[in-house]
């Protein structure tokens, strides 16, 4: 019977008859019999395997180099060396695949650059094996958050024609030759004659199609891929990443607020809880205040301060940024990383932002100047979150849009939400691949995820 190394490793008594398969990590040869760490990626600890020289299949052994892949049948034992509950003692040894000395992931220690050149093999590493583990049960906690407290799981479309954030930053998708586009009269390419007889794109966000959800079946959330062609080339940003969007309706600022910080506390909680090992293997070998971090984040009430104080803050700090502090604009990855790191120590939730900083769906505030916005600020990291509550009444949402320079008949559908028993809503998007760099301490985002798409990499 084959069983993972996770199980064999948390065995409660000896086992025989069974059978580990992996890809062995070393191998080291003494006389008449080997030892093979094997590790088949169900936790961070490898299994050893002793093998002895006489055993079926042994004479393979010479060629089982690491990275190559084994399956070992034999009994698992009390092992005699320390750190290890369990060892197997062979009794059939078998060389899967073969993997010769050119392997490239051979003992010794690899930059992270040199990781980014091989996303294909990386995942054997202990540190990519660790975090797509840490991703994958993120990735079931997200969903367990959401729904524990009754929110419907949405899908919102990949490909879309409006353009949420109204940044303009859109990957379009068509299917016209790009040497030889139809044309219209005036000499423009005439994209009716496109696949979706429009200029269609990849989404940016499914917050507007998740409010018309929230506005029948109440509380909502989008967890999917998320595209932006924004040229910027930092350690923060992805071309393609994974955002989860919930939305409420009934909800207000504040209620959003809370969300995204119970949200956040939870995921650091089952990190956690659920990941001990690959956790303790980053705060060692990526980031050594990591664990003190987040018992700290998941203990703690969170920071609030609105955006006039976050500036007034910034401009009597004595600091001087790189980007002047000015209201009205949108603080800077160096600005949120003060506030966060510096002056509050802790997570912060930034609220009530310059509506001139902010797109046309977010709630206009009594002042006139500010929108119902926050942002979720994070040491190490700056923003994770960012989100509102949204403007329900008609009248200033289509001034709101005018204002922005939006086609009304095109967001036809997402205005009839205010025409039709309209409500009170708020929601927030949670970036994937930010909230695991906070949980792993990684620095880069190209570390986060299997297959990273940054400009200029495909
Ligand atoms: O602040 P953003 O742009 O907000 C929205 O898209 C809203 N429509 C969400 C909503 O209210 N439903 O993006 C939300 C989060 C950011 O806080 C950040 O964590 C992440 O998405 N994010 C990125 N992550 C990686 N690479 C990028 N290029 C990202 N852009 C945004
Ligand atoms: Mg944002």
């Amino acid at each position: 019977m084959r069983i993972k190394v996770r199980q064999a490793l948390s065995a409660e008594q000896p086992l025989v008859g069974v059978t580990v398969s992996g890809w062995v990590r070393t191998r080291r040869d003494s006389k008449g019999f080997s030892f093979v760490e094997v590790n088949d990626g169900s936790c961070f600890k490898n299994l050893q395997a002793v093998v002895d020289h006489a055993l079926p299949g042994a004479d393979d052994l010479k060629d089982a180099l690491t990275g190559s892949s084994v399956s070992i049948e034999g009994e698992l034992v009390p092992s005699p060396a320390k750190g290890q509950k369990w060892e197997l003692k062979a009794t059939a040894f078998r060389l899967v695949g073969r993997a010769d000395e050119s392997f490239p992931l051979q003992k010794k220690g690899h930059t992270v650059e040199f990781l980014r050149t091989i996303p294909h093999l990386r995942a054997r590493t202990n540190r990519l094996g660790s975090l797509m583990r840490v991703r994958s049960r993120m990735a079931m906690a997200v969903h367990g958050f959401f729904q524990q407290r009754g929110f419907a799981y949405v899908h919102t479309p990949i490909i879309t024609a409006s353009d949420c954030e109204g940044a303009g930053e859109l990957f379009r998708v068509t299917t016209l030759d790009p040497a030889s586009p139809p044309k219209g009269p005036d000499g423009a390419i005439d994209w009716s004659a496109d696949f979706f007889a429009r200029q269609s794109y990849l989404t940016v966000s499914g917050q507007l199609e998740g409010e018309t959800l929230a506005c029948a079946l109440g509380d909502v959330y989008t967890f999917g891929p998320t595209f932006r062609a924004e040229n910027s080339n930092t350690s923060r940003h992805a071309s393609e990443f994974w955002m989860i969007e919930p939305e409420m309706a009934f909800c207000d600022l504040e209620g959003d607020m809370r969300c995204a910080e119970e949200l956040v506390k939870h995921l650091v909680k089952t990190a956690l809880e659920e990941c001990p090992d690959e956790l303790e293997f980053f705060n060692a070998y990526v980031d050594k205040g990591l664990l003190e971090r987040l018992r700290f984040v998941a203990e703690r009430p969170f920071a609030r301060v609105s955006y006039t104080e976050a500036v007034e803050i910034l401009l009597r700090c004595g600091r001087t940024f790189e980007f002047p502090v000015v209201w009205g604009e949108n603080l800077q990855s160096e600005h949120e990383r003060y506030l966060t790191e510096v002056h509050f120590k802790s997570p912060l939730t930034v609220y009530n932002y310059p509506k001139t900083a902010k797109p046309f769906y977010m709630r206009q505030n009594d002042d006139g100047k500010t929108v119902a916005a926050m942002d979720l600020l994070v040491p190490g990291v700056g923003e994770i979150v960012g989100g509102s509550q949204r403007e329900e009444r008609l009248d200033r949402l289509v001034a709101a849009m005018q204002a922005h320079g939006l086609d009304l008949e095109s967001y036809g559908w997402y205005i009839d939400t205010r025409r039709f028993g309209s409500v009170p809503h708020a929601g927030f998007g949670l970036g994937f691949e930010r909230l695991l760099m906070f949980v792993t301490g990684e620095g880069n985002i190209r570390d986060v995820i299997a297959y990273p798409r940054t400009p200029g990499h495909a």
